[in-house]
């Protein structure tokens, strides 16, 4: 059912500021800041190998990832796994009384299919679940 780590989500204060972290110190390369309105953040990836880390700012306080940087401050923030069909996915662990936040598919970042599975259920850690679009491979 998982096929891979897809990407570690961070919060972080100034998406600019970190970006430029990982360029000078670690060789990233981090593509271009995206915003997705619905969830209240700017976001980019950089690769690591076949995995990769998805910085995220958000745009308004009240947003989760603001209200995540006021309660805990700048840090790990997610792990999203890699599925072949979310919404068999989320249908499977909805009949198994597994607490989701997204029990339908959202679009997310570049066309892929995200939903958020709640972190009190996962041990707490929040989980994202990703389906990338049939003609993408990663
Ligand atoms: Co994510």
């Amino acid at each position: 059912m998982l096929k891979k780590i897809y990407h570690l989500g961070y919060a972080v204060e100034d998406i600019t500021v970190a970006a430029r972290f990982y360029e000078e110190h670690f060789g990233a390369r981090v593509g271009k800041p995206e915003e997705v309105e619905e969830q209240g953040i700017v976001a980019t990836m950089f690769d690591v190998g076949e995995s990769r880390i998805e910085l995220l700012e958000p745009t308004r306080p009240d947003s989760p990832v603001g209200k995540f940087l006021e309660k805990r401050g700048e840090g790990f923030h997610h792990v999203a796994f890699q599925v072949d069909d979310l919404e068999a996915t989320l249908k499977e662990l909805k009949e198994s009384g597994v607490d989701l936040i997204d029990e339908k598919p959202r679009v997310g970042a570049g066309g892929t299919l995200t939903a958020f599975v709640h972190p009190r259920d996962a041990h707490g850690v929040l989980t994202e679940l990703v389906e990338l679009p049939k003609d993408r491979e990663r």
